[in-house]
């Protein structure tokens, strides 16, 4: 698509600065690099990436403001750390952006398009001022969007949004989900929670923004992208999964790999291996590490253990293994800080994953036809579950307290039972679903971008 060496209309993305976030915001990047559009990344300080060898291609620019204070960390503060980061980056990426448009004004070349992540909801304002055009990429599935959209309507019929639901009704107008898997925010107080519908309301105002991109595919949630295209009055666009679109993305760890992890899985047998990872932000207290500790161990099945620096609240060492735990485990399991998980899930000792449900975890898992135990805590995750458990049925919900004899009898149930035997299967089937649409879509991709959009290619 790159026209003569001239690389199309420069654009500006702006990522959260969650991993979470960072990793799906890259690899569009890539995505659209490929495509011949020049790549401008303005990020955070806070969080910064370290990018001087795995993106020659891209511009790195940090929005220089204090967000000393402004972590994101899933914490019951975390709306006002979300609103602190907002108005602390408003002024920086104006200035930015003002320099840009200035360079290209003085170049004889169009404005920059902007590419944010609803999280970052005040670059629209700035665009807007700017009179630039923007587009909003969610890297959470289509469907978390649409139950914004449905919340309020079931509100009026009595229900809370946020809250533990445990009815397994469906939710009008969100079928096949059922209420149990709408999102939930825990342990939260009547002030987190108004503090999070406000934001929830500025974030999914979209305002001027011209199209949304998600990182899903019509084969995972085709009725829900499209509702959501005739809710919204701009076009959608899903383009997934977008770390197998752009397999020379390397992801950009914000914790250094431990590799050493994929030497140990060499040495195992097909399928023996439960992967364990609950993602960069979902945390547990001691008594549920331990827990789930002495879930593994007993289950007697082999295991790699992503055990992050902060995965244990209030604690910062790493060491948080009992002498006793650490011999019943012996060589049966593997841990490490962090993992090259898309590797991981991609060797094929790995039968199983034990995750908290992020949507990228959710798709790097089916692309590889991993199934999966499904531990949920907040926002989204509820909702992959609910597909992963409910619809797709690739995973077990491990559900109420963690308990180290039911951790025990999912992983027996998943690694050696047929019903494990069975959700592999539809896993495999699973990902050869994904494989052949993405196949099939890569080709009318192009098609259908340059027919959708032309409009797309306009808006850039
Ligand atoms: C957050 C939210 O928690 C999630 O619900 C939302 O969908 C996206 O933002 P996170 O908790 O980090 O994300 O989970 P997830 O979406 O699964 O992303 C984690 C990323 O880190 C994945 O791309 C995964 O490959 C990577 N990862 C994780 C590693 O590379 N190594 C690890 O050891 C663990």
């Amino acid at each position: 698509m790159e026209i003569q060496g001239h690389r199309r209309r420069g654009l500006v993305l702006v990522p959260w600065l969650m991993q979470g976030h960072i990793n799906p915001m890259l690899q569009l990047g890539t995505i659209l690099h490929s495509k011949g559009f020049s790549i401008t990344i303005a990020h955070t300080q806070l969080n910064s990436p370290d990018t001087c060898s795995s993106y020659p291609d891209f511009v790195f620019l940090p929005l220089l403001s204090d967000v000393s204070s402004s972590q994101g960390n899933g914490s019951d503060d975390f709306s006002g750390q979300i609103s602190n980061l907002n108005s602390n980056c408003k002024a920086p990426l104006q200035e930015l952006l003002t320099q840009i448009v200035l360079k290209k004004q003085e170049q004889h070349e169009e404005p920059p398009c902007i590419i944010y992540d609803p999280m970052m909801y005040y670059v629209k304002a700035v665009a807007h001022h700017l009179k630039l055009p923007s587009i909003l990429f969610r890297t959470s599935c289509a469907t978390n969007m649409l139950s914004w959209y449905v919340c309020p309507g079931i509100q009026k019929e009595g229900y809370t949004p946020f809250q533990d639901f445990k009815s397994l009704e469906l939710v009008p107008g969100l079928h096949p989900l059922r209420f149990k898997d709408l999102p939930v925010i825990p342990n939260s107080d009547v002030k987190i929670l108004d503090a999070l519908r406000q934001l929830v309301t500025c974030v999914q105002n979209i305002g001027t923004t011209s199209a949304i991109i998600f990182n899903s595919m019509d084969c995972l949630e085709q009725s829900s992208l499209a509702q959501l295209q005739q809710k919204c009055q701009v076009p959608i666009f899903s383009i997934g999964p977008m770390h197998k679109l752009a397999p020379a993305a390397s992801s950009i760890s914000l914790l250094e790999e431990d590799r050493s992890c994929i030497t140990w899985l060499d040495k195992q047998a097909p399928n023996s291996v439960i992967y364990v990872s609950l993602g960069s932000v979902a945390s547990v207290n001691e008594k549920e590490l331990a827990e789930m500790a002495w879930g593994l161990a007993n289950s007697k099945q082999s295991f790699l253990w992503v055990l992050r620096p902060g995965l244990v609240r209030g604690s910062e060492s790493m060491d948080v293994l009992s002498d006793d735990l650490k011999i019943s485990i012996g060589e049966r399991g593997c841990i490490v800080k962090w993992a090259p998980q898309k590797e991981v899930l991609a060797h094929s000792a790995v039968g199983g994953f034990w995750s908290h449900c992020g949507w990228n975890s959710t798709i790097e898992s089916i692309s590889e036809g991993v199934p999966m135990i499904c531990r949920p805590f907040f926002g989204d995750q509820k909702i992959n579950t609910g597909y992963l458990s409910h619809v797709w049925r690739v995973g077990i919900e491990l559900e109420n307290d963690l308990e180290r004899e039911e951790i025990e009898r999912v992983i027996r149930r998943l690694m050696l039972e047929n019903e494990g035997e069975e959700m592999r299967q539809r896993a495999a089937d699973l990902k050869l679903k994904i494989k052949l649409f993405s196949k099939q879509s890569s080709k009318t991709r192009d098609r259908d971008l340059e027919k959708q959009g032309d409009r797309f290619h306009r808006l850039m």
